[in-house]
């Protein structure tokens, strides 16, 4: 027997009440005990999101929903800024391309992150830009862009720029302020810190990129971001297993209050760095998010994958050009201490069994040492 625990940057796990609650018998879309629970979620939708702006759900990965917003945001033609510092800044530009519109590609070295004076620059180059695509949290390489300064700066200097971000592994696990750091459009999907199943991409959308969506000569059928926002119980058949979860993974956050939830993931992301840095090893990203942790390795991290997965924790390796040379380990969503004490000291082992020279068990011993001083 094998017990496993899935330590991956999404998919996460998801609480057992959460589970159960998804196995009761599925209720009629367009009845009125869906729709209350549906206009429901999405009112916590916005407490989570820290935004007064509306909210569209779609049946879709997170994906989906960064493909919305280039497609109802941007017409053929059209300029917009994406920022790459990984895989999935990369895709904005892909989307971008897929539409017929043009990025202009901010492009920084996988680890690094984007500097405001950069975004400022290449749109003052750029006159043309409409809107701007960047992600939060990089979960390619585990960097947290700031994207407030970014946003603020926007605001002063470009007010009429439409402002997008993927939050997907950054709402619910770290502190984003929608509203506060005028972020258009914030995206994220049902499987990272909102302790779901996979299928569900969640969208705050603000006046203005709703203004702009009307106004513009887009190309999309079934992610119509207008129609969502209009409709009461979603424009098609709604994930409606899953919107029940997420009206109970919502209120769970909220319960537990969101300031707390932020620090437990504060908590757990400074005890996984301290460990790193104990054990000799490096980061990979120049700014750490808190929902995960890319370390590098000095042997294959492939290898050191596989022997963690024989102790049934799973951990993910690097995309494209750091296969290989990194592990990340996610810790949003359910995760508590345990999960920490479970992943820094199977590394530990999985570094031993490579014949990694260091100091074996100092990373599980400074992790211990910060949970003993956190009770
Ligand atoms: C930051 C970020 N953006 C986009 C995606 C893509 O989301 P999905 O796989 O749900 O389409 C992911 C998935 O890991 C992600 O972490």
């Amino acid at each position: 027997m094998i017990k496993r625990y899935l330590m991956t940057p999404g998919p996460t796990p998801v609480p057992e009440d959460i589970m159960l609650l998804m196995a009761k018998p599925i209720v009629h879309h367009r009845t009125k005990e869906f729709k209350s629970v549906f206009k429901d979620t999405r009112e916590l939708v916005k407490s989570v999101f820290q935004t007064k702006n509306d909210i569209a759900i779609f049946a879709s990965s997170g994906t989906g929903a960064m493909e919305a917003s280039v497609s109802n945001v941007l017409a053929e033609n059209d300029t917009a800024l994406s920022v790459a510092a990984g895989k999935f800044g990369e895709r904005w530009g892909q989307i971008i391309r897929a539409f017929g519109a043009n990025p202009v590609e901010l492009s920084y070295e996988y680890g690094d992150f984007a500097k405001v004076e950069d975004i400022q620059k290449a749109i003052e180059n750029n006159p043309k830009i409409k809107a701007v695509f960047m992600q939060a949290s990089e979960t390619s390489t585990g960097v947290f862009h700031p994207i407030d300064e970014i946003g603020l700066m926007l605001k002063e200097k470009f007010p009429e720029i439409v402002f997008v971000v993927d939050g997907i592994t950054a709402i619910g696990a770290i502190d984003v302020k929608t509203d506060l750091w005028n972020i258009d459009i914030m995206i994220t999907g049902s499987q990272k810190a909102l302790m779901l199943p996979p299928g569900l991409s969640i969208t705050s959308v603000s006046e203005k990129a709703k203004n702009m969506i009307a106004k513009t000569k887009n190309r999309y059928y079934y992610f119509d971001i207008l129609k969502e926002l209009a409709s009461d119980g979603g424009s098609y058949t709604p994930a409606v297993t899953l919107i029940y979860g997420l009206n109970m993974a919502l209120k769970k956050l909220l319960d537990e209050g969101l300031e707390n939830v932020f620090k437990r993931h504060t908590l757990l992301a400074e005890a996984t760095r301290a460990a790193v840095s104990s054990l000799g090893l490096e980061l990979l990203a120049k700014k750490p998010a808190n929902s995960l942790t890319a370390i590098k390795t000095p042997v294959d991290s492939t290898k050191v994958i596989e022997y963690m997965k024989s102790f049934g924790v799973d951990v993910s390796n690097g995309q494209g050009s750091l296969k290989g040379k990194i592990v990340r380990i996610a810790h949003l969503g359910y995760f508590d201490k345990s999960d920490i004490l479970m992943a820094v000291s199977t590394l530990e082992m999985a570094l031993k069994s490579s014949g990694v020279e260091f100091n074996f068990g100092a990373g599980i011993k400074k992790v211990m040492e910060i949970f003993l001083n956190e009770q």
